[in-house]
């Protein structure tokens, strides 16, 4: 028996940080994907392979003991091979840069869940994003889930930690540049920093939470429209309130301003510190926007929305 199945990359258009502190953040599947194969094999063993390393195990070994990025891999082999009589092999190819806050582990998760439960029953999207989001949890213990929810249904969403999640139904047409800073972040340490920076600056954070709000809001109705050079703005703006919180650094700052000098605006993505930045286009400025970066020597690449979602083979 084989199965396989693929899911995409995401960014977070709007909101990161804020949405710790009760902002609606606003995310979206990109068209850079992970895909899995599982096969059953008769041998009593777990067998992953990836372009990041292999693992392989027997089954029942303790999750905490699993030294090892390919964790939920195991973990959702193990959990669904439970009282099937058989072992796993998963082949794990993938296009996302790894580790710079495009969501690859949640696509993995996502691919993964898909994949290998479908090797033994028809399951639900529900049902796949439930598992992914606890095979995820062996890695981010404090995952919200909406890189999951986002890489499982595709398109353009809006998150926040008291309603949950909205898929926003407007499809509008633009193209994103993302550059890679090649610094490594550490999701967590930087979600301390601002934690530190709100308690030493209670006012000026909480005005900048309304700020974010309101930006938001603005920005479901310009979704609407496709009104690009509007979101463009706003997209500076976010980036300036995220300046205030002390997570960019001299490169984001340069990328940020390449960025800005060709497209319609430009922001970090995720935590932050590192990772990567994207600069909004459509046909007009993506290809000066591209070579603006490349000429200056940053590794880039254009993705669209991708509204697919999890797909399965
Ligand atoms: O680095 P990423 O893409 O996983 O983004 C983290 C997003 C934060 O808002 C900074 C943290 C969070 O848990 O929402």
């Amino acid at each position: 028996m084989k199965s396989k199945a693929s899911s995409p990359a995401k960014v977070i258009l709007f909101g990161e940080h804020f949405v710790v502190y009760g902002v609606k953040a606003i995310l979206c599947a990109i068209n850079k994907r992970i895909t899995v194969t599982a096969e059953t094999i008769q041998e009593n063993k777990i067998s992953i392979k990836s372009n990041i390393g292999n693992l392989e195990l027997e089954p029942n070994k303790e999750i905490s003991e699993i030294n090892s990025p390919l964790r939920p891999f195991y973990y959702l082999a193990n959990k669904l091979i439970k009282n099937q009589n058989t072992g796993i092999q998963v082949y794990v190819e993938s296009d996302i840069p790894l580790g710079v806050g495009l969501g690859s582990s949640s696509a993995c998760c996502v691919a993964g869940a898909a994949a290998i439960s479908r090797l033994f029953k028809r399951t639900s999207k529900e049902e796949i994003l439930k598992l992914a989001i606890e095979a995820e949890r062996t890695i981010f213990e404090n995952t919200s889930g909406a890189d999951c929810t986002v890489c499982t249904y595709g398109g353009i969403m809006e998150y926040d930690k008291k309603k949950g999640f909205n898929k926003i139904k407007y499809e509008p047409n633009f193209h994103l540049v993302i550059a890679n800073s090649e610094i490594e972040h550490s999701t967590k340490s930087i979600v301390d920093s601002v934690k530190q920076f709100k308690e030493k600056n209670e006012d000026e954070f909480s005005e900048l939470c309304k700020k974010e709000s309101k930006l938001v809001e603005d920005v479901s109705e310009l979704l609407k429209e496709n009104n690009i050079i509007e979101l463009g703005n706003k997209i500076t703006e976010n980036q300036e309130y995220l300046e205030v919180l002390g997570i960019s650094n001299e490169k984001l700052r340069k990328m940020i301003q390449i960025g800005q000098s060709k497209s319609f605006g430009a922001k970090i993505t995720g935590a932050g510190g590192g990772g990567c930045i994207f600069a909004l286009t459509n046909e007009s400025n993506l290809e000066q926007t591209m070579n603006e970066f490349k000429n200056k020597n940053y590794d880039c690449f254009s993705v669209k929305i991708d509204f697919k979602g999890l797909d399965t083979f």
